[in-house]
């Protein structure tokens, strides 16, 4: 089978492509043929050795974790699925090939209502955006919630998350981006790149996501929040919050939260309310959209990038 990836750390231009065996999956495992996959800032970290020392890859090494496909073989212990579902699969590493086996436990079906390339942008995004909310925040039924960087890829999840519980959202991102967070939900919306009314938007919120890039908010999570209310971090923050009693908890990645729990959320979520992801870049399989995919992440190009393997109508897919 085809895959793409790199065999020494670099810039985009060290991936090649790579011919690999695939094997037969083993019992509780399903074969999957890949559809689409989505790319992640985290690949490029790895592409780029920012691990080094921390996560030690063999070479050559294909990166990708969160794909949609088809099963197409299933071990003889699998029960929950059959050759022909449609799945999404949240893995450590592959998902820029052609096949991979995936434990049957480690594997959602998509439902009808999510896209296959929103199925193939939900995985990380989605289970940081989940853990957030129900691992580190803690939210009363009538909590006012504040989603900083609402139109990205984890704050849209939360903006959407927090609509479909019934809570008033104060959206924040650039103005060029207000009908998109208007159209997830955002009932007020905050420009951060325009003067705004300081006084509509000050200490409204009992409690703030961070959802902005490695954190960098202008201060802007502390100017939302409410006295003795919450900030939670997706990544870091790079001033000393000055609210006061604010309880500032950061999302850690840790292997204590169930993964499948959190994409089953999403599906059923999505099946239910409906979810919608940003997907800007639809590229194809091949090593120069690879490139290219990494090139834009790299840029910090707003909006997911999903490589699709199979080569449908973009309309029905
Ligand atoms: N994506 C994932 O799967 C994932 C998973 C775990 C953790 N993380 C971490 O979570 C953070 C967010 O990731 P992401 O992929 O969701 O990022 P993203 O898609 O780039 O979104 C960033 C958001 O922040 C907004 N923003 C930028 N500057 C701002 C400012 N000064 N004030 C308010 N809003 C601002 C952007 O709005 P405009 O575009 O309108 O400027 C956008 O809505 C990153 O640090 C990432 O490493 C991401």
């Amino acid at each position: 089978m085809k895959a793409f990836g790199f065999s020494e750390y670099g810039d985009p231009s060290v991936f090649q492509e790579i011919e690999k065996d695939i094997k037969d999956p083993k019992p509780d495992q399903v074969q999957i043929e890949n559809m689409a996959f989505g790319i992640n800032p985290y690949d490029v970290l790895l592409r780029q050795g920012q691990f080094k020392g921390g996560r030690e890859l063999k070479f050559p090494f294909v990166p990708g974790n969160d794909l949609v496909g088809k099963v197409v073989k299933i071990g003889e212990n699998v029960k929950t699925f059959k050759v022909g579902d449609y799945v999404i699969n949240y893995r450590p590493s592959g998902a820029y090939g052609e096949f991979v086996n995936a434990s049957a436990d480690k594997v959602v079906a998509k439902p009808a209502t999510l896209s296959f390339l929103d199925a193939a942008s939900l995985p990380t995004p989605g289970i940081a955006a989940y853990n957030a909310w129900h691992h580190f925040a803690t939210i009363t039924d009538d909590a006012v919630i504040g989603v900083v960087g609402a139109t990205g890829l984890v704050g849209s999840l939360l903006v959407q998350l927090a609509k479909s519980l019934g809570h008033h959202v104060i959206g924040a991102a650039s103005a060029k981006n207000a009908d998109y967070a208007k159209w997830i939900g955002v009932d007020e919306f905050l420009a951060y790149d325009e003067a705004y009314d300081a006084d509509r938007f000050d200490a409204q919120a009992d409690v703030v996501f961070n959802a902005t890039l490695g954190g960098h908010d202008n201060g802007l999570s502390d100017e939302i929040v409410k006295s003795n209310g919450q900030i939670i971090l997706i990544a870091n923050l790079d001033y000393p919050v000055k609210t006061d009693g604010v309880k500032v908890n950061h999302v850690d990645p840790t292997k204590g939260y169930s993964n499948l729990e959190a994409l089953e959320f999403w599906t059923k979520l999505s099946a239910t309310w409906g979810v919608s992801l940003r997907v800007e870049n639809n590229l194809s399989f091949t090593l120069t959209d690879v490139i290219k995919a990494h090139e834009l992440v790299e840029a910090h190009h707003s909006g997911k990038t999903v490589i699709q393997i199979e080569k449908r109508k973009r309309s029905s897919f």
